[in-house]
């Protein structure tokens, strides 16, 4: 199984403000979604709360340490206590992608293979942040730069990381 992260990050690393994204950036959700599609997905309970409703299309996985979370089953997700968790029962998955927030991405760090990164050209007030990617551990094996338009407010560069 390829363990990735996938996250947009300011220049000063920025990726979210009162939980939530601190941009609208129509074309990185578009890649988000084209990347991560068929594949699960593993989130922090916040940001799962943020995004407000499973992804469709992709197994949604939620890391809470409250044991009573959707016990209602209100929601179609998988509730586990932990990223360890998480990973055992997917396993058998071709890919899984890490989709944060900042304390599920820095507890990850250590064990993820891949990080898609969309740099978002501009510095922003955060309150959550991405921890700094170690380029002596990680190598730029890609990235496509794009300009801002009428949609996309900010330049913004898909990149894609690989462990050395
Ligand atoms: N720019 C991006 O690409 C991007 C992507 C995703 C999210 N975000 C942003 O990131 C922010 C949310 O990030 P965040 O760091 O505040 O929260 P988070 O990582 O989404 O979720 C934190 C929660 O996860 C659970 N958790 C964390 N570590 C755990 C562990 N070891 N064992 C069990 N449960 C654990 C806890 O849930 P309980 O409190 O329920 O126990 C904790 O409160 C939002 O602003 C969101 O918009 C940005």
């Amino acid at each position: 199984m390829i363990l990735s992260s996938i996250v947009a990050a300011s220049l000063n690393n920025g990726i979210g403000k009162d939980n939530q994204l601190p941009w609208h950036l129509p074309a990185d959700l578009k890649f988000f979604k084209t990347t991560t599609m068929g594949c699960p997905v593993v989130m922090g309970r916040k940001t799962f709360q943020s995004i407000g409703r499973t992804l469709p299309g992709r197994k949604n996985v939620v890391i809470t340490r409250d044991k009573t979370f959707n016990a209602d089953k209100a929601f179609d997700i998988e509730v586990v206590s932990g990223i360890e968790e998480a990973i055992t029962s997917l396993q058998s998955e071709r890919e899984v992608f890490i989709i944060g927030g900042g304390e599920i991405f820095r507890q990850s760090m250590d064990l993820i293979d891949t990080i898609y990164l969309t740099v978002v050209n501009t510095t922003l007030e955060a309150d959550v942040f991405f921890p700094e990617i170690d380029k002596t551990k990680f190598e730029l094996v890609w990235e496509e730069a794009h300009l801002a338009d009428e949609k996309n407010k900010f330049d913004y560069t898909f990149q894609k990381y690989v462990r050395k």
